[in-house]
């Protein structure tokens, strides 16, 4: 397994709604081609220097996303963001004031725009070993979490911006 190329802006399948992986919590790392799609994963985000990727961005649609870094050259005033999975993300925003920040994406190169997204989020996920969990997170690590949940559903951070 290694790093796989990344699907770009009007690819067909970034569009398309990802499914939920059923019964989840039964069966973990057993999920079927689970190990191996969160391996290209790490391995995709690494090679493209992402702070995170979802599992759509090459080509399996499915409901995990990851993130995480230390210190990350596409931005890099930001301080670190634990490197976490998520399976079948569910996020809340807690706050109804928007910051806006500049994003990218590794799905559309050369292109950062300006978008607006609540600052704190509540999050409900599954680690990869099927355990439920739970947690709140602010800022960048928070716009990361919601970026990569709208690639979950189709939504690339072009579609966000509020003044185009
Ligand atoms: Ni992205």
């Amino acid at each position: 397994m290694s790093a796989q190329v990344i699907l770009k802006m009007g690819n067909p399948r970034l569009a398309k709604p990802s499914s939920p992986l059923v019964n989840f919590e039964q069966q973990g790392l057993d999920y079927p081609n689970l190990a191996n799609l969160l391996k290209d994963m790490e391995d995709s985000m690494h090679e493209h220097c992402g702070v995170g990727i979802a599992a759509p961005q090459i080509g399996c649609n499915m409901r995990v996303i990851m993130y995480g870094f230390e210190t990350n050259p596409r931005y890099p005033n930001e301080g670190p963001v634990p490197f976490t999975i998520l399976i079948n993300p569910v996020i809340e925003a807690c706050s109804k004031e928007t910051d806006d920040a500049w994003e990218g994406c590794l799905s559309v190169p050369g292109l950062r725009g300006l978008v607006p997204r609540p600052n704190w989020i509540k999050y409900k996920a599954f680690d990869p070993y099927g355990n439920s969990i739970e947690g709140m997170a602010q800022g960048f690590h928070a716009r990361i979490i919601q970026h990569e949940c709208d690639h979950l559903d189709g939504v690339l951070f072009p579609q966000r911006i509020k003044n185009l």
